[in-house]
């Protein structure tokens, strides 16, 4: 029977401690182990959960092995038939990446809840452990399949989710999407289906080596951009750049000029907006290839994905 709950740990400010209960900032992510969270919260303890601790480290230091670790352990116990669901608790600060790497290699057919908290353990404010009850009763639930992420009652697709807010508790939105989900005293109320990954990575891509992975990076169009930092890219012989354009994806002049000489080179380019919402509509054949709605961040991944998808068939 499919009851079990995988809780998977990676570190995040939800594993964080300060010195001082009222010290909102000035504290260390990724000190308390992923069961001592779960032991954290009462109702968790009635519950057939098992907890894996995949890594321990703050999200901005998120790299390739971690995830490629991460995925793994997904993928195996999402292998098991009396595997319900996988939660994963992360840090908030490259969440919005993971949760995409993991919906574009993975596409679960069971519920993959991924969630964080911005306040540490030891804060009078902490919201980990009610984001952590929330995430299992969201998988418990069933019904929102596939890449989530719960933060403050609510769950946003893991194809759309964003980290909006340096600070406050609500942190996350989903763009011009709105939430899948909202989770309150318990109960889930689905408000949105989940769009499905038509065509996921799958594990073969990203079975090689992390540390040969293809490096992507990405730059920003702004007022007096120029190819400066494209041309230096290249000449470190990157795989990939997104750009991060202006509004609906525009770039300065001198820039577009460096990232088509980047893409004649060989360099796949991915043009992104770094408006906060709103995808890059349209595009003409001969424009730089757009991201659609995703972040710059996001298209990052993507791109990263493609480049090891397209390295499985040569
Ligand atoms: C992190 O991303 O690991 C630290 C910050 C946070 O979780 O809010």
């Amino acid at each position: 029977m499919q009851s079990k709950i995988v809780i998977l740990g990676t570190g995040g400010t939800i594993a964080g401690t300060a010195a001082s209960a009222v010290d909102g900032v000035g504290y260390s992510a990724a000190r308390i182990g992923v069961a001592q969270l779960v032991a954290a919260v009462p109702p968790l303890a009635q519950l057939p959960i098992e907890c894996e601790q995949v890594a321990q480290i703050d999200s901005k230091d998120m790299d390739f092995a971690t995830w490629q670790r991460l995925a793994q352990r997904a993928a195996f116990h999402l292998g098991c038939a009396e595997v319900a669901a996988i939660v994963v608790t992360h840090g908030t600060d490259t969440l919005e990446e993971t949760a995409y790497f993991l919906h574009r290699v993975l596409a679960p057919q069971k519920p993959l809840v991924l969630t964080a908290a911005m306040r540490p353990a030891t804060s009078l404010q902490a919201d980990g452990p009610q984001n952590l009850l929330d995430a299992v009763r969201l998988a418990q639930d069933g019904r929102v399949v596939g890449v989530s992420v719960v933060v403050a009652g609510r769950a946003w697709a893991g194809a759309e989710v964003r980290k909006r807010h340096s600070y406050r508790l609500d942190a996350f939105d989903a763009g011009d999407a709105g939430p899948l989900a909202t989770i309150e005293e318990g109960q889930v109320r689905c408000l949105a289906v989940p769009r499905p990954c038509d065509a996921p990575i799958g594990m073969a891509a990203i079975a090689s080596d992390s540390a040969a992975w293809p490096r992507v990076e990405i730059v920003l169009s702004h007022a007096g951009a120029n190819g400066a930092l494209v041309d230096a890219l290249v000449a470190q012989q990157v795989s990939g750049l997104v750009v991060a354009g202006t509004g609906n994806g525009r770039l300065s002049a001198a820039l577009e000029a460096s990232l088509r000489r980047a893409a004649q080179a060989g360099v796949r380019v991915l043009r992104a907006s770094r408006c906060a919402s709103g995808p890059v509509i349209g595009g003409d054949a001969d424009e730089l290839p757009g991201a659609g709605a995703l972040s710059a961040v996001q298209a990052r991944v993507e791109l990263l994905l493609r480049l090891l998808g397209a390295r499985q068939v040569a």
